[in-house]
């Protein structure tokens, strides 16, 4: 299994913080954002690691996470030079993959469950996380049958579908390559990463978790906040 922190984009909504470093760099409690997801890759037994960042403080990441030896890891870095879309980053990452699983997790994301033996225990197919939320239109979302078998996925839709957002991690098999090959971007000119779970939805392979615990998208100042006081409960457990 190889592991992806995707980190780029330009964090827009929380100007002027990212007016001068990049969104997942920023205090999270006691360290920067990047390090949680990065903590929940490694617990996993993860050692193969892409770092996906913006091109304006890329070279802050390589100071921070270096080569991935302090990590008992090996970390590789790409630059996606425009946010054209979370599935970008199998696009970017193709050659990373190879024929490997692959775990991807969004640099703004904070988990509270332990997800690392699920992670470890992943042989074939797609499997994500989903998770109640009082405001999915913020989020890609995810409608379950009575049985909590998931039966449609939509990008923000115009009209909710369900209450489950899906958080900022994916675990998948290397064909997800291929699906992000002949994924077309949506009107908002990105590509989607909702494409690739229909894509594995489709077929019958997917699998939908729901999280017990917090999860957090720290990309608002509300979020900012609730993360960090997330983050020092843990620490203090
Ligand atoms: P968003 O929070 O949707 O976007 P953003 O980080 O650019 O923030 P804002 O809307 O405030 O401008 O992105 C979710 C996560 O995915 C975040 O960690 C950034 C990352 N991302 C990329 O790395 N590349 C991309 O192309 C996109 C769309 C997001």
């Amino acid at each position: 299994m190889k592991g992806i922190i995707l980190s780029g984009g330009s964090g827009t909504r929380l100007y002027p913080l990212t007016k001068v470093t990049s969104k997942q760099l920023l205090p999270v409690y006691n360290k920067p954002m990047i390090m949680y997801p990065l903590e929940i890759l490694l617990k996993a037994g993860i050692k193969e690691i892409l770092i996906i960042v913006a091109p304006d403080h890329a070279g802050d990441y390589l100071k921070l996470l270096g080569s991935g030896k302090e990590f008992g890891a090996r970390f590789a870095y790409e630059i996606q030079d425009r946010p054209e879309g979370l599935a970008m980053a199998f696009l970017i990452g193709e050659h990373f993959i190879e024929n490997d699983n692959v775990c991807m997790i969004l640099g703004d994301n904070i988990f509270e469950d332990d997800i690392s033996e699920t992670i470890k225990n992943f042989k074939k197919g797609g499997h994500i996380f989903a998770k109640k939320v009082p405001d999915p239109e913020r989020f890609g979302q995810v409608k379950f049958d009575e049985q909590m078998n998931a039966v449609q996925i939509e990008e923000k839709p115009k009209e909710k579908i369900s209450d489950f957002a899906i958080t900022g991690l994916y675990v998948y098999d290397s064909r997800v390559v291929a699906a992000a090959k002949v994924a077309k971007p949506s009107a908002r000119g990105e590509l989607e990463i909702t494409e690739l779970h229909n894509w594995y939805l489709k077929k019958n392979e997917l699998k939908v978790d729901v999280l017990q615990g917090e999860w957090i998208d720290a990309g608002t100042f509300e979020a900012l906040f609730k993360a960090t006081e997330l983050a020092r409960k843990k620490s203090q457990k």
